[in-house]
C-alpha cells in the first residue's frame, strides 16, 4: 500500500493511502498555509532528553564498572532478529509472542520481530558463532533498547531498555547467586534501597509436568472465578495463572498447589545451595512460590528485583536460569541464567534519588566586537581539541549579555577580549566564583589557558 499524508489545517497530518500507478512518491505531503502541530512520537517510545541522558550515562557507567569486576564482557547484538527465534525461545503461549512483538514481514518475505528481550539473540550468537569451542565459560553483558507493545503507563513503554547479563556453561547454583549478589550490588551503589531480590524455583522438565497437571486440575474448578486471558493461559501455559494480578484470579488461587512441594531432589538442592550461597553474603531475599515470570525458557532458579517505587510495574529486575535453551535452539547442551534490569525504571528511581553532576564549561570567552571573534573561536577551538570544555558567543551580544549567558552556563571562567585589549596585547580572566580578574597576555593566549586549566584541572 502507498501512503499519502495531508497536512489537515494546524492539525496532525492526516495519511491516506494512495492506489494505483503513483508509485514514484511514497510519501505525498500537501501543505495549506496553516502552520501544522509538529509530529510527536509514536505511543509508548519515548526520548532521552540531555539533563536526563547524563542520568542513564552514569547507571550504565556503573553497571559497566560492576561487570567488569565480576568478569562479563560485552556483546552487542542486531535489534532484528526472526520471528521463530522469539517463538521459539520466549515460548508460543507467551503474551510476549501472543500479542507484543512489533513483527513485520520485510521485503523481502522474511518474518522478522523488533527483538522483545536480548537473551534469545545472546544464545543465537553464541550458537552462531560456537563460542562454546572456544571457552567453556562465558559472561555477558548488554545494554540497548527492546519493543514490546504493551499498554502503556508509569514504567511501561513500548520501547525500552534493559541491562542484559547472562552466564553460559555453568550448572553450578553458584551462578545463580553470583547473578543476584551483582544486582544487589550495583542496586546499593546507586543508592536504591528498598530493592529487594524475590527468589523461587520453577522445577525442571524432571519435577514441573507433575505440578503442571496438579495446578490444571485444581483451576478446572475454578471456573468463572478466572479472567478471559487466565481461562485461556490455564490450557496453555497454567503457571502463568498464578501471577495474574487480577483480583479474581488472586483469589481463586489462593489455595492453589505450591510448586515448591513438586520439587525433585536435584532442584531442591540447587535451590537450597543458590539460598545458603546468599545468606553466606548477607543478602536479604523474599522467597516467592507465585514467582512464574513471563518467559518460557526458564527452569529452576527464577529471580525479580522489586520495589514499591513503581507502583504496579515494581520489577526492575528479572531473571533466571534457562539450560534447555541453547538446545531447543539446536545447539549443544550448555546450561545457562541471567537478568536483565529495566532502564527506564532504574533510572526514574536513581533520578528521584540524586541528579548527576550535568556539564558545565570551565571557560566561556565573551569577544566584544567582530574583530575580536577571530581570535575567540581560534582560542575556543584550541581548548576544545585539548579537551578543555569552553563556549563562546558565536553571535555580537554585548557583555552584559554574554555575562549572563555565561552565568546561565555555569561556567567556571569567563575570557573577555575586547578590540581594545586585543591591540595592547591583552585580554582579561575572570574568576567567576572569587570574582577577581587577571590580565593575561594575548600572545599564545589558548597555550597559556591550556596549560593553565590542566595545572589547576579546569
Ligand atoms: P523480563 O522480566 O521480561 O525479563 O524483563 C526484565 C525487566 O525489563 C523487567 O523487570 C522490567 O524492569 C523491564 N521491562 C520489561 N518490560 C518493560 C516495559 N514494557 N517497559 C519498561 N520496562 C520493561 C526478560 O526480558 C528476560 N530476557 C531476562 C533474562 C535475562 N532472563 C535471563 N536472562
Amino acid at each position: 500500500m502507498i501512503l499519502i499524508i495531508v497536512a489537515d489545517n494546524d492539525r496532525q497530518p492526516v495519511v491516506t493511502p494512495v492506489s494505483g500507478t503513483r508509485r514514484h512518491n511514497l510519501y505525498e505531503t500537501r501543505t495549506t498555509t496553516h502552520t501544522m502541530t509538529p509530529l510527536q512520537s509514536i505511543k509508548g517510545f519515548k526520548d532521552i532528553l540531555p539533563g536526563e541522558s547524563e542520568l542513564w550515562q552514569s547507571i550504565e557507567e556503573q553497571a559497566k564498572t560492576v561487570f567488569a569486576a565480576f568478569g562479563f564482557r560485552e556483546i552487542r547484538l542486531p535489534m532484528l532478529e526472526k520471528t521463530e527465534l522469539f517463538a521459539r525461545s520466549i515460548g508460543e503461549a507467551t503474551d510476549i509472542v501472543e500479542k507484543e512483538m512489533y513483527t513485520f514481514q520485510d521485503r523481502g518475505g522474511d518474518l522478522l520481530t523488533m527483538r522483545p528481550e536480548a537473551t534469545a539473540g545472546i544464545v543465537r550468537a553464541y550458537l552462531q558463532h560456537k563460542l562454546y569451542a572456544q571457552e567453556p565459560v562465558h559472561k555477558f553483558f548488554t545494554i540497548g533498547p527492546m519493543f514490546r507493545r504493551e499498554r502503556p503507563q508509569k514504567g511501561r513503554y513500548r520501547q525500552f531498555s534493559q541491562i542484559n547479563a547472562e552466564i553460559f556453561g555453568v550448572a553450578s547454583p553458584y551462578a545463580d547467586a553470583q547473578l543476584i549478589l551483582v544486582l544487589v550490588h550495583l542496586m546499593n551503589g546507586l543508592g536504591v534501597t528498598d530493592a529487594k531480590p524475590h527468589i523461587n524455583s520453577l522445577g525442571c522438565p524432571a519435577c514441573r509436568p507433575a505440578f503442571r497437571t496438579a495446578l490444571q486440575d485444581f483451576l478446572a474448578d475454578a471456573g468463572d472465578q478466572l479472567c478471559s486471558d487466565c481461562l485461556r493461559r490455564r490450557e496453555t501455559n497454567p503457571l502463568r495463572v498464578l501471577d495474574c494480578k487480577v483480583p479474581g484470579c488472586k483469589e481463586a488461587t489462593q489455595n492453589a498447589p505450591a510448586l515448591s512441594d513438586y520439587l525433585c531432589a536435584e532442584c531442591r538442592t540447587h535451590f537450597a545451595t543458590v539460598r545458603q550461597a546468599l545468606d553466606d553474603r548477607g543478602v536479604a531475599y523474599t522467597i516467592d512460590d507465585r514467582l512464574v515470570r513471563g518467559l518460557d525458557y526458564y527452569i529452576r532458579t527464577t529471580f525479580e528485583i522489586q520495589t514499591g517505587a513503581l507502583g504496579a510495574q515494581n520489577a526492575i529486575a528479572g531473571g533466571g536460569r534457562y539450560d534447555g535453551l541453547a538446545r531447543a535452539l539446536g545447539g549443544p547442551d550448555i546450561p545457562a541464567t541471567g537478568f536483565a534490569i529495566g532502564l527506564d525504571r532504574l533510572a526514574e528511581i536513581v533520578g528521584s534519588i540524586r541528579r548527576p553532576d550535568l556539564p558545565r564549561p570551565t571557560l566561556y570567552i565573551a569577544a566584544l566586537g567582530e574583530d575580536a571573534r577571530p581570535m575567540a573561536f581560534q582560542c575556543l577551538s584550541q581548548l576544545n581539541l585539548s579537551g578543555i570544555t569552553a563556549e563562546m558567543a558565536y553571535e555580537d551580544k554585548s557583555l552584559k549579555s554574554q555575562m549572563k549567558r555565561a552565568n546561565k552556563l555555569g561556567a567556571a571562567h569567563v575570557l573577555i577580549i575586547g578590540e581594545q585589549e586585543m591591540q595592547q596585547g591583552k585580554a582579561t580572566l575572570r574568576d567567576m566564583a572569587t570574582k577577581e580578574q587577571v590580565t593575561i597576555p594575548t600572545d599564545d593566549l589558548a597555550a597559556h589557558l591550556i596549560e593553565r586549566f590542566h595545572n589547576t584541572g579546569g
